[in-house]
């Protein structure tokens, strides 16, 4: 038998989960800072939430979603992605009516895409996002944006572009919408046969599509910017000037189009430019969706945020050849020498590492020079050795593998002594 893990995931391994292990507590910290707290959500909810929330015009919903009935009958759908379950759990747990508004939250979590899946594309991967819900402020979006650019800083990627746009509000996207229209219908039987679907269901989701990309009208489209009315033009305007106040760089992408229909007002992404990154460059998507929370029933609420998926995030550290402080080394490994010390020695780790001490022994009966091999090739810090002979008199010795000092001492002077000189012999 040869089974292999599904096509579009992968395996973490360890060398690369203490990766994994960083980025989650550094991204974990800054939410503290932020004042984000957490939130856990099911990996599966109910079909519907995802085709209301997300938008039955989308891509998600139409081809990427792994869909199936449970044995209740019901349509289940692994999570494409978070939002929407979030807005969910803050409507179901009527979230909305504790004082302290806005709620802020994040999240980590495995998504689930049926997608091509390629370099930066797999079909589970893990996403990091935010959501503020419940205030319409820019100094909100601005926060939001500044919290995702803080993120990568804090993490070492420098080689980044945020990129952002402004949908507006319902009236002008009303107005944008017809002028798309009016602007693509001449073409209609030139375009894909989704693209001609599009242009009925949601125009702006044709300016996304991947196949008509190179089409002459693409480039003379209607923009977004264009049909903002007075009020969207006055909001788009403040967050930039939060992020000009800030010292946040950024480009104004009238065209940028999210893969998601909740969004209005505030739309952005933030690329790698880092040489061999490859072909998606995207890090980081996410924006305003005012209106998400009425859809999915609960009360007029407004909404931002933003997710990243760790998988991209990690492949950017990589091609800028950022090295992250991962801590792979070991404090103790005990070496023994005789049957007797060799079983004392499971005592005696037990009670080393009730202690607070890390510490590992061999466990198949590996020669004293073969235990020492061990010990270098984890990379230990402190090698405890203890032969019969010792433990008879109640002694033991340590070996300091960095300096190769070695020091005897009675095995109750143990514990204090790895602590201090694991503190760094202060
Ligand atoms: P999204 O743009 O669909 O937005 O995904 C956000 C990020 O998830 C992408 O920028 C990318 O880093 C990562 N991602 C998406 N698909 C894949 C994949 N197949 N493989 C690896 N990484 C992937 C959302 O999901 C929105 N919920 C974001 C949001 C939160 N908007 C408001 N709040």
């Amino acid at each position: 038998m040869n089974i292999k893990a599904p096509r579009g995931t992968q395996d973490i391994l360890p060398g690369d989960s203490e990766k994994w292990q960083y980025v989650e507590r550094t991204l974990g910290d800054l939410c503290r800072r932020y004042n984000y707290k957490e939130i856990r959500t099911p990996v599966f909810e109910h079909t519907e939430l995802f085709q209301r929330g997300v938008g039955e015009t989308t891509d998600i919903v139409q081809k990427e979603m792994y869909t199936f009935e449970d044995k209740g009958g019901r349509s289940i759908t692994l999570r494409p992605e978070g939002t929407a379950s979030v807005v969910r759990s803050f409507v179901e747990n009527k979230v909305h009516g504790s004082p302290n508004q806005p709620t802020k939250l994040y999240y980590f979590g495995p998504m689930f895409r049926y997608e091509r899946p390629q370099q930066g594309r797999t079909r589970q991967f893990v996403q990091f996002g935010i959501e503020a819900l419940g205030s319409a402020d820019p100094a909100i979006d601005a926060e939001v944006l500044a919290l995702a650019m803080n993120a990568y800083q804090e993490l070492g990627l420098q080689s980044l572009t945020l990129v952002i746009n402004s949908l507006g509000d319902q009236e002008s996207r009303d107005n944008h919408r017809n002028a798309l229209i009016n602007h693509f219908d001449p073409y209609r039987d030139e375009l894909c046969e989704d693209c001609q679907h599009r242009l009925d269901q949601n125009p702006l989701r044709v300016l996304d599509c991947k196949k008509d990309r190179n089409h002459p009208a693409m480039e003379s489209a209607p923009s977004i910017l264009e049909h903002l009315n007075e009020e969207s033009q006055h909001y788009f305007a403040q967050v930039q000037t939060y992020l000009d106040d800030m010292g946040i760089d950024y480009v104004i992408d009238p065209n940028l189009v999210r893969g998601l229909d909740y969004y209005n007002h505030t739309a952005f992404e933030i690329m790698s430019n880092a040489e061999g990154f490859g072909a998606i460059t995207t890090l980081n998507g996410g924006g305003r969706y005012n209106g998400l929370v009425e859809e999915v029933g609960g009360p007029e609420t407004p909404g931002i945020g933003f997710a990243l998926s760790i998988e991209r995030l990690l492949m950017a550290l990589e091609a800028e050849g950022v090295a992250l402080p991962v801590d792979d080394e070991l404090d103790c490994y005990f070496v023994t020498m005789g049957s007797k010390a060799d079983e004392a020695a499971v005592r005696l780790i037990y009670e080393l590492r009730k202690a607070g001490i890390q510490v590992d022994k061999d466990y198949l009966g590996r020669k004293v020079k073969a235990q020492f091999k061990s010990a270098d090739r984890l990379k230990a810090k402190q090698v405890i050795m203890l032969g019969d002979d010792e433990l008879q008199a109640g002694n033991v010795n340590v070996k300091n593998m960095t300096s190769g000092d070695q020091q005897e001492m009675k095995l109750d002077e143990l514990v204090p002594y790895l602590k201090h000189e694991l503190a760094g012999g202060e």
